[in-house]
């Protein structure tokens, strides 16, 4: 067994299941998405721990605008305010904290709060968290293609130069991505970086997901046969 194969460098989490996770408590939904937020806390030390690279997790994608506008704006309100007030446990635990998604159509104190976490952990480099927040797959593929298009009017496009112009163009895919709540899909989740991740799904809901069972899904990892279309 190679190991270099069975290294983690990027993570990626579906943090899904917040709102199940209150309603089976008789809570409102944003309670449910406030023990995710500490859930992720306590995950992205473990991670770090575990000697994983990149870190990246769903916490909005561009389809939940269509929830209820008390929902959204709590979203809103809770990412925000965890950004600006887990900026120095993140920059003492050398977390450089990285966003992806659109900017557009976010509310100015979110931008703020997201431009500062960035600025501020730019020089951290025992782990990046990456929020994909206000993000979609396909949304990111347009976004790039465009982006692209509009610098090179006249260079053919190939998967080396696209790849440059994703949201965060220096990170490694995914090695594994997993999804918590018993939902077996992506969501629109890393779709052109998804090709060759090892996927891994649990009934837990995101707010009860521990480091136990981050070792578990690691475990799970590890007996993969990643072989890339290849034989062997
Ligand atoms: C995931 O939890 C967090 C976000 C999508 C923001 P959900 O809010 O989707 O929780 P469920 O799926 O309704 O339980
Ligand atoms: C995916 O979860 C997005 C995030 C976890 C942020 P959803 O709860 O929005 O996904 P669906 O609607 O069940 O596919
Ligand atoms: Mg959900």
């Amino acid at each position: 067994m190679n190991k270099k194969e069975h290294a983690i460098d990027h993570l990626a989490i579906i943090m899904d299941g917040n709102g199940r996770w209150a309603k089976k408590r008789g809570l409102p939904r944003l309670l449910g998405h406030r023990a995710g937020v500490r859930t992720l806390e306590n995950l992205v030390y473990a991670a770090k721990d575990r000697g994983i690279r990149y870190l990246s997790v769903y916490a909005f994608s561009s389809e939940n605008w269509t929830r209820p506008s008390m929902e959204v704006s709590g979203l809103m309100k809770l990412f925000g305010y965890y950004a600006r007030k887990k900026l120095n446990d993140l920059k003492r635990e050398d977390v450089r904290v990285r966003f992806a998604g659109r900017r557009e159509g976010l509310p100015d104190f979110v931008v703020e709060a997201m431009d500062r976490a960035e600025s501020e952990t730019l020089k951290c480099s025992s782990i990046d968290l990456i929020a994909c927040f206000n993000y979609g797959g396909r949304q990111e593929i347009l976004d790039s293609v465009n982006r692209f298009i509009a610098e090179n009017p006249d260079k053919p496009l190939d998967e080396d130069s696209l790849r440059g112009y994703m949201y965060v163009p220096d990170i490694p895919d995914p090695d594994l991505i997993v999804r918590t709540s018993g939902e077996f899909r992506l969501s629109n989740f890393w779709l052109w970086q998804c090709s060759y991740s090892e996927l891994y799904f649990t009934d837990v809901l995101w707010p009860d997901f521990d480091s136990q069972m981050l070792d578990t899904a690691i475990e799970s990892f590890k007996m993969r046969d990643r072989r890339y279309g290849g034989l062997r």
